[in-house]
């Protein structure tokens, strides 16, 4: 397929209307029996993905890797992992993709490699030749002391010893993933032409994978230092003059001050987008506390970002939920919630699925997923969400949440044709989320079923360029178990909507300070009218428990 089929639209902010959809390669569907997800799965599954309303794929790494974090240590950049397929098979993958109006965002993932990859082992061997520098090396384990361990259940240090090079590495991650030494030009050069040659192939944006931890220097954290900006901004530079239109988006779990930075200035623009970090799990307080005060306080912090920038919103990912972002009580409380069993702990975060953090309840699944997609921002699902999977805590580290993707009541969840022993990975297997009881299939038929409440949201949604490209403001609610915003057109052409949660487990009456006086409220949802303000522009309303509103403000 050559260019001219492509029907991705030529809009250069496209991204901000954009809802994204997480899968790795490995857990969508396996064509050729031997265990493992590949891209002629991806391929059969593009329909399914292009029914259900997804604008953007995000595929994690698929590159030549030993796998031993899950591709994110990569040990060639410009060849597709062989059990995945082809790089033949990913032209195909993208150009079928593109051919439904849909975008491929991929992981770029340039803060470290592998140590299997051929710069590492140049390095460790041939100090003084071409790839001696590529990665931070030094004679004793004691320079930057005051950066923190990132992967506290597995790691004691960011620096590992050498036999061969008879030296220590720098190392953010797993000690098998050495960090490229951005000090270096040369490291420079070849990670542009990494970019390069993935966006020559037609990728539409990378997600800058671990992007804060570029650059240390001494006496300073490792994180967000000015060098590594500036690196950033150099990237978009080059994408910006010779491949525009495409996107990049921060993977930077970071404070709101921090984290707006990665959108870079006017002079020296950096990501399009960056993760919502902050604000994902004060949904998962809220939910729980049953008040809205402190998602209130983190959206209310939140800076403004630049014209023409959008957040990444989510709920889960690929990773653990991290409770970074929230205070030592916070975390302590959340923790207590939604990790009963120690094992579902890891780092600083629970490895778990939404469905069952959620108590697999629909009104709680509703609520967030309602939420989700009206934050300010395009929202970002990750796979099997759509419909209730859940995950198995007895599989290590972030594979919990990482098993195949469950199609049918079949043989392995109608994922694999192999024996279930020569799986990547088993699939869930308990009686509540097993594939006999979760699946596509069955929900397909079903207007109630979770996956077609997502596709059905998605398709409301996408009638409104309100929630991609809007503003909020918040409203001031008589109770605070309510959250509310007004999203208001960019451009004041278009509808303006009153967005209403309740975290309450009970009814509650609530007084929205909404502004204008005798204006109608219609539910988006129901087409049903809902009331008006007052004189003075109050909204009153009764919610049920866990209730969630669209309201259209009427002329
Ligand atoms: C962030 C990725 O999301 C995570 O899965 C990975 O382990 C680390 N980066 C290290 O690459
Ligand atoms: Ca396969």
């Amino acid at each position: 397929m050559n260019n001219s089929t492509i029907t991705v639209s030529t809009e250069p902010e496209w991204y901000r209307k954009a809802v994204f959809y997480e899968v790795m390669v490995r857990s969508f569907q396996d064509t050729n029996a031997d265990g493992y997800g590949d891209f002629r799965g991806m391929i059969e599954k593009l329909d399914y993905l292009q029914w259900l309303g997804i604008d953007a794929i995000w595929l994690p790494p698929f590159f030549q890797s030993p796998l031993r974090d899950g591709g994110y240590d990569i040990a060639d950049y410009r060849a597709v992992l062989p059990t995945y397929g082809s790089m033949a098979d990913f032209d195909e993958f993208l150009a079928g993709a593109h051919a439904r109006g849909m975008r491929v965002v991929i992981d770029f993932v340039i803060n470290h490699t592998s140590d299997q990859h051929e710069w590492f082992q140049a390095s460790r061997t041939d100090p003084t030749g071409p790839y001696g520098d590529f990665y931070v090396w030094r004679d004793t384990d004691t320079a930057f002391s005051n950066v923190r361990i990132i992967f506290t259940d597995t790691e004691t240090s960011n620096w590992a010893y050498d036999e061969a090079r008879g030296q220590y590495y720098w190392h953010r991650f797993f000690s098998h993933q050495p960090d490229l030494n951005f000090e270096n030009p040369a490291v420079h050069d070849a990670v542009m032409d990494i970019a390069r040659f993935w966006l020559e192939k037609g990728v539409d944006g990378f997600r800058l994978d671990a992007i804060p931890y570029l650059y240390v220097t001494e006496g300073n954290t490792g994180e967000s230092e000015p060098p590594t900006h500036e690196f950033i901004a150099k990237l978009r530079a080059m994408m910006d003059r010779e491949y525009p239109g495409r996107m990049l988006v921060a993977e930077a779990c970071q404070q709101p001050q921090e984290v707006v930075d990665y959108f870079g200035s006017p002079e020296a623009p950096e990501c399009h987008m960056a993760f919502n970090f902050p604000v994902m799990p004060h949904i998962f307080y809220s939910l729980r506390a049953g008040t809205a005060a402190g998602l209130v306080s983190t959206l209310r912090e939140l800076p403004e970002t630049p014209q023409g920038s959008a957040w990444g919103v989510f709920l889960r990912n690929h990773d653990e939920l991290t409770l970074e972002m929230v205070t030592d009580e916070q975390r302590a409380q959340m923790y207590e919630w939604y990790s009963p069993e120690p094992r579902m702990k890891v780092n600083v975060g629970i490895r778990r699925r939404l469905a069952p953090l959620l108590d697999n309840d629909r009104a709680q699944l509703d609520l967030a997923n309602a939420l989700l997609l009206s934050l300010p921002g395009s929202p970002f699902l990750y796979y099997g969400d759509e419909i209730g999977m859940g995950d198995d805590i007895w599989l290590d580290d972030r594979d919990a949440s990482r098993t195949p993707m469950q199609w049918t009541d079949g043989a392995n969840g109608g994922f694999s044709e192999a024996p279930a022993d020569a799986l990547y990975l088993p699939l869930v297997s308990t009686e509540t989320f097993g594939p006999h009881a979760v699946n596509v299939a069955s929900q397909e038929p079903n207007p109630a079923s979770i996956l077609n409440w997502t596709r059905d949201m998605l398709a409301l949604r996408r009638r409104m360029d309100v929630f991609g490209t809007g503003t909020m403001t918040l409203v001031e609610a008589s109770n605070d178990s309510v959250l509310s915003f007004v999203r208001a057109p960019e451009s004041g052409r278009g509808d303006t909507v009153l967005c209403v949660f309740s975290f309450a487990t009970e009814p509650v009456a609530v007084e929205l300070a909404v502004g204008s006086p005798h204006v109608t409220l219609l539910d988006v949802v129901s087409g049903a009218p809902v009331g008006a303000t007052d004189d003075s522009g109050t909204l009153a309303l009764e919610l049920a428990p866990r209730a969630w509103h669209w309201l259209v403000l009427g002329p």
